[in-house]
């Protein structure tokens, strides 16, 4: 999706440039897009909302599963004729295909002008005055950035200002990078390298700045977010402190990993009254032989004692996972392992993929690996359950009443939408607001009484 939907088309002056960035995958991409596109509004950059008019087009890319990273080569084939057009333009892929792939993404699509992993886009101003001057001398150049200064990344988006435009009132911020867990499925600790923490003042600088723009949700982002740790505080310490700030009413952090969860992070969903009811906590699967296969250095029953502890912490505590099916050597007794722990566990919400072989990952070289068609009826019959347990989740709202931060009026234009604590989208209709005026709810949480609930939203009136 693109970042820019709010700033229109409108034709471009003659000396003006503008970018168009396509983002896939995960939050973290949605993030570094977005700060890609203030280092790039930093040079004279505009957003505009197609690649069409664009001077400078970027997709940020993911290669979590095949069909992801597929998708950035189908979409550079969409570019060509663009380009041909516009010989001007410059095509940049980011991201974790490009971390992944690096020249050999020319190599495949000569369209490519540049190529740079996630942890370079602050040097973006600089690489375009590169490909100009290049290109003012008769050649072509092909750039490639991949190295892995982390560190370095977080000093940059300190020096990037984030633009104060009509943001929406919840917000990411990167806190910690990379992974050391080699889950042996995924390609993460190869694209994105060791994890790395944040500064904490540097978080909670960015904090007040976004709270200081009427954001009043943050989301803390983190391949390993709960492996956070800076000068002995622990990401419990971290949360406590960002509860300090007026303003920030709401916080949230994704993705934790089971095996460093601690007592204290348990113990701060009871205790800070900011942090929502909703944890994201993938498991992968139920079966012990499996998770030892994926290396996850958890068992199906450490998982279910920790959901035990965090709903002993906080009652109305909401939980969602992330599901493999299909991982090379997973039998019908491993798939039942993983079907019974989602019936002890009970999700709200849930994401369910096909194994897909990484290259590179020790996973993908198992003798192993499961039919197609196996995989396709295992993960059918995992997210009939899921979207069951999702629908029950949501119709056990109804007759509640709920706090919901309002951001913006829907797609539809005739109600005004929001988000539960349990990041339901919930819709509440105009002509219900009386004497509300809806622009006036944005930014702020109110009581809504559910009326309605529908298997990924909700709906109800407000009840002030
Ligand atoms: N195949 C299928 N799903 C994968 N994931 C990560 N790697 C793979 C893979 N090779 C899923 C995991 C992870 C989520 C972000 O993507 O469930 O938690
Ligand atoms: Fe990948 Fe496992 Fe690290 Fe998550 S914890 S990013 S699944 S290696």
């Amino acid at each position: 999706m693109s970042m820019n939907e709010q700033s229109g088309d409108a034709a471009k002056s003659s000396n003006e440039k503008t970018c168009f960035i396509k983002t896939y995958g995960c939050q973290m991409n949605v993030y570094d897009s977005q700060r890609m596109e203030e280092a790039l509004a930093a040079a004279g950059y505009r957003p505009v909302a197609s690649a069409e008019n664009a001077d400078m087009v970027i997709l940020n890319t993911c290669h979590i599963r095949e069909k992801a990273a597929e998708k950035v080569y189908s979409e550079l084939g969409r570019l060509k004729p663009l380009k041909q057009q516009n010989k001007d333009m410059v095509i940049g892929v980011a991201g974790c295909v490009a971390q992944a792939e690096g020249a050999e993404i020319i190599a495949r699509a000569p369209v490519v002008d540049m190529v740079f992993g996630p942890q370079t886009f602050q040097q973006l101003p600089a690489m375009l005055d590169e490909i100009d001057d290049g290109r003012a001398r008769g050649d072509k150049p092909k750039l490639v950035r991949t190295e892995f200064p982390a560190a370095e990344k977080f000093d940059a988006l300190q020096a990037i200002a984030r633009k104060p435009v009509t943001r929406s009132p919840s917000a990411f911020v990167t806190v910690q990078e990379g992974c050391d867990k080699f889950c042996t499925f995924c390609v993460v600790p190869y694209t994105r390298g060791e994890e790395v923490s944040r500064a904490r003042a540097d978080i909670i600088a960015e904090a007040r700045a976004l709270v200081a723009e009427g954001v009043s949700e943050i989301t803390l982002l983190g391949q390993n977010v709960n492996a956070w740790e800076h000068d002995g505080t622990r990401l419990d310490g971290l949360l406590a402190q960002l509860g300090e700030i007026e303003g920030l009413e709401r916080l949230r952090f994704t993705t934790s990993h089971p095996r460093d969860m601690d007592a204290a992070l348990i113990a701060a969903h009871g205790d800070n009254k900011k942090l929502m009811p909703y944890l994201h906590l993938p498991v992968q699967s139920g079966s012990d032989t499996v998770l030892k296969a994926m290396n996850r250095k958890h068992s199906a029953s450490d998982y279910i004692e920790l959901v035990k502890k965090f709903r002993a912490a906080r009652p109305d505590l909401a939980l969602s996972s992330d599901f493999i099916v299909g991982f090379p050597g997973e039998t019908e007794v491993d798939f039942a392992a993983t079907m019974a722990l989602v019936e002890e566990v009970n999700y709200a919400q849930a994401f369910s993929f096909k194994y897909s072989p990484r290259p590179g990952t020790p996973a993908a070289d198992a003798a192993t690996q499961i039919d197609e068609a196996v995989k396709a009826a295992r993960l059918a019959r995992l997210q009939e359950l899921l979207n069951a347990q999702q629908i029950a989740f949501n119709q056990a709202q109804k007759g509640r009443v709920l706090p919901v931060l309002f951001d913006k009026p829907s797609k539809s234009g005739d109600q005004m939408s929001g988000r539960s604590p349990y990041l339901q989208p919930v819709h509440v209709p105009f002509d219900s607001l009386g004497n509300h005026d809806a622009a006036a709810l944005r930014g702020r949480i109110l009581p809504v009484e559910i009326t309605g609930a529908h298997a990924n939203s909700l709906s109800g009136i407000l009840a002030l």
